[in-house]
């Protein structure tokens, strides 16, 4: 079990955060994905700003749909529910080789971290940067070679974490649906000044 400190002013201290794996074969599990998904696309504040209008027009999930989703999926994928005391923040995850990565090099095994902090209350207190470099661990412990993610250009603390020294994104592009591509090579297995997982406090 992995679990990271994350000081927050917010929170009046320090708080842990859980990275718990999703697992499919648990229909709790499959139940708190949906809960967590369909929180999210009707949440005007998070889809307004963070995703664009078609990410709204998707339905609502059942437990049923999210495990015949990741059942039936050929997808190689690992996911996390992000838990404190204060409950389940979110989630976190990372698919090997999706099919809409623009980086597309013969020998490269890309790596595309998702992270989703569900209230805007829970936002900004450091989880969402401890989750990235969780991802980031994992994506070395997987053999990911490069790390590829869709950014909006409205979301500043996206382009925060990516942007932070160490990290070294370059931006690679942009996708049809307004959103810009990072790229980060792994290759040499280095992240500078990425810290380790126990302390996350700034
Ligand atoms: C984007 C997201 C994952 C970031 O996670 P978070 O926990 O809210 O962000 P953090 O607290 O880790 O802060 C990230 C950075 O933004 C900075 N930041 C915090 N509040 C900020 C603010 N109001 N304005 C600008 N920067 C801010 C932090 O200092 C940090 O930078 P640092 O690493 O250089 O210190 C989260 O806000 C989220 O889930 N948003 C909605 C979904 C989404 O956009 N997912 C990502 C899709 S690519």
């Amino acid at each position: 079990m992995l679990v990271v400190k994350v000081r927050s002013d917010a929170w009046g201290g320090t708080s842990e955060v859980e990275f718990r794996r999703f697992e499919v074969a648990k229909v709790e599990h499959c139940q708190l994905m949906a809960d967590l998904v369909n929180a999210t696309l009707q949440d005007d504040d998070l889809s307004g700003k963070a995703f664009p209008s078609w990410f709204r027009q998707q339905s609502l999930q059942s437990a049923a749909d999210i495990q015949a989703s990741w059942s039936g999926g050929t997808q190689d994928a690992e996911e996390y529910f992000l838990v404190s005391d204060r409950g389940v923040l979110g989630t976190c995850g990372l698919v090997i080789n999706p099919p809409h990565r623009l980086y597309k090099a013969p020998d490269a095994v890309v790596g595309w971290p998702q992270i989703s902090i569900l209230k805007s209350r829970d936002r900004g207190q450091g989880v969402g940067r401890a989750a990235f470099s969780h991802l980031l661990r994992r994506a070395r412990a997987r053999g990911v070679t490069h790390i590829e993610i869709g950014v909006f250009p409205q979301n500043e603390l996206m382009l925060q974490i990516l942007s932070r020294k160490g990290f070294g994104a370059a931006e690679i592009g942009a996708a049809g649906n307004g959103s810009r591509r990072f790229l980060i090579e792994i290759e040499d297995g280095s992240f500078g000044n990425d810290r380790p997982s126990t302390d996350f406090a700034r």
